[in-house]
């Protein structure tokens, strides 16, 4: 029997219909055939009105950019694999539509014309011009967009502030004039003035760029260095970020000395006796600046499953400093590399450790990245965060869950955890090991596909209001419907979460994925550690 696949295809004539609707098209398999061979057979045989653009179907033309199974992507260069049944195919989104897969995308362009993305030549100018191969090569990665908009219609910051950031082809366009020598214009300033500094760097345009571009790092992250350390150009609100890490090593304005004081009394509740400096410990925990001051809990759970695990480790408490995670989003090197280097300095102390444990998915790819690639300091450990070290121990034995959690509830996979380093599927396990019916996050969005809370790349601290409207955007559209309790693996994303839950009066629980495994380890027991009223909210949730 010939094999099929299912076609779903979103139908919409603006001039003629009142809402969209999906059209289901049955097309014949064809090994090796393409999203836009489908689509073209569907044209063919099937209905001639079904509306698409397209042309060079080599990947070069950009015009059969479209919605694939959730995904921005060219139609021309999705593969069909022998497994797809059922194909969805949709408009890019943030683009009105023209009709069915045909969007209008005069906004983009206009706003990619208004930053003049040419090189303005100053006059008379001298030849022969050398451009050296370093300068070539820093180009020539972004003259290789072809306008497809895949990476406008996925940027979560385009989704909900379009006015304030112009989004990754407007940056590429900006960057590919600002980098070049020739050029006399103050592109950085414009760059700066179009929301540079709102790009959370989750880069989710990179994952589905079709030329695999790296605009968060190559366009946004190469013209933040020149504005930071060349122009001097930076937001009030970062400013006081940079001084308070200078000054106290965070960048919350908390007083370095107060960091650690979460694992004494707190909250009414018995102090942890939690390690501090430990000089034969084997494992160091470190808790980072959210955990140690913004979202206690995790760090208080964090080290109380370290203590129950058996495990010889220490804190920093005091001693701890800032990883520097929002200093290389910003790129101020030098200060990011006076952190690395007392850490590193410091772990000289320690002559065990053999693991560092981050609560922070940030500080995990600071240490695991950042540091090794842009710094080339090896810290000498191995770098874990919380969720991959507790999954260890679960299928050790050296934890057991003795209370079950029987509920369902959402998981959102932070950039710095999921898509910038591949930890996907260790705080899944913990999760469906602990009992939790998981209910993946809506529209595909999860895993690799993942949608930023808004916080990253220095949003969180410079563009506030913009974090909160992204991570309200995650909310409303992506938690399922019937679940209550989001669940995280990074103190930074629950915050954010938390905050446009708090502002937008959402129904949802936010809660970190170690506050769960230390309940459902100790049981009622776990109220001495997370305090009684957050036990009970987080293990009924549906009671709450
Ligand atoms: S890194 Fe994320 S926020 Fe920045 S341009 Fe890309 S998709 Fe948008
Ligand atoms: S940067 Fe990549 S995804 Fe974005 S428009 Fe250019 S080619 Fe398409
Ligand atoms: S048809 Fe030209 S990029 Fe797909």
């Amino acid at each position: 029997m010939e094999k099929k696949v299912r076609l779903k295809v979103f139908r919409y004539n603006p001039l003629e219909d009142d809402k969209p609707h999906y059209e289901i098209y049955e097309v014949p398999y064809v090994e090796g055939a393409r999203v836009l061979d489908l689509l073209n057979y569907v044209r063919e045989h099937l209905d001639s009105t079904l509306t698409y653009r397209w042309e060079c179907r080599a990947g070069q033309c950009g015009s059969c950019g479209m919605m694939i199974n959730g995904k921005a992507a060219l139609a021309c260069q999705t593969l069909l694999s022998p497994e797809d049944k059922e194909i969805v195919i949709e408009p890019l989104p943030v683009f009105p539509v023209i009709k069915d897969l045909v969007v209008d995308v005069e906004k983009c362009v206009r706003k990619i014309l208004k930053v003049r993305p040419y090189v303005h030549r100053g006059s008379p100018y001298k030849r022969p011009e050398v451009m050296y191969q370093w300068e070539i090569e820093e180009v020539k990665p972004l003259r290789e967009c072809i306008e497809c908009w895949c990476c406008v219609s996925m940027c979560p910051v385009v989704k909900v502030a379009w006015d304030v950031y112009g989004g990754p082809v407007v940056m590429n366009s900006i960057a590919k004039a600002a980098l070049d020598r020739r050029n006399v214009f103050d592109h950085i300033l414009l760059a700066f003035l179009e929301g540079l500094n709102a790009c959370t760097q989750c880069a989710m345009c990179k994952e589905v760029c079709p030329k695999e571009i790296d605009i968060p790092e190559k366009a946004v992250g190469r013209m933040r260095y020149i504005a930071y350390n060349k122009r001097n150009l930076l937001r009030p609100d970062h400013r006081f970020v940079v001084e308070s890490l200078r000054r106290n090593y965070n960048p919350l304005g908390e007083l370095a000395e107060s960091r650690g004081n979460c694992f004494g009394e707190w909250s009414g509740l018995p102090s942890l006796n939690v390690p501090i400096a430990k000089e034969d410990a084997e494992v160091l925990y470190f808790a980072g600046c959210m955990a140690s001051w913004r979202e206690q809990t995790v760090a208080r759970a964090t080290a109380t499953l370290l203590k129950l695990a058996g495990v010889n480790f220490t804190a920093l408490g005091p001693y701890e400093r800032d990883c520097g995670s929002v200093l290389f989003r910003l790129n101020d090197m030098e200060l990011a590399q006076s952190f690395a280097l007392y850490l590193k300095d410091i772990l000289k102390k320690f002559k065990n450790v053999h693991t560092i444990v981050t609560s922070c998915a940030g500080c995990y790819r600071t240490f695991k990245v950042d540091y090794p690639m842009r710094l080339g300091i090896e810290l000498g450990a191995e770098i874990l965060h919380s969720s991959e070290l507790f999954n260890r121990y679960l299928k050790e034995g050296a934890l057991s869950v003795k209370d079950g959690l029987n509920f369902k509830a959402t998981y959102h996979d932070p950039c710095h955890l999921g898509r910038h380093v591949g930890v996907f599927d260790p705080p899944r396990e913990i999760i469906r090991a602990l009992g939790i019916d998981l209910q993946e996050m809506l529209n595909g969005r999860y895993r690799e596909k993942s949608l930023c809370c808004g916080a990253g790349g220095g949003v969180r601290s410079g563009f506030r209001e913009v974090a909160r409207e992204v991570a309200a955007y995650r909310i409303r559209e992506d938690v399922p419907k019937e679940v209550s309790i989001a669940i995280h693996t990074c103190p930074f994303c629950y915050f954010n979460f938390e905050d446009a839950v708090k502002i937008k009066s959402f129904k949802l629980m936010n809660v970190d994925l170690t506050e769960l495994l230390v309940a459902a380890v100790m049981g009622p027991e776990a109220s001495k550690v997370i305090g009684k009223e957050r036990y009970e909210a987080i293990t009924r949730p549906s009671a709450t």
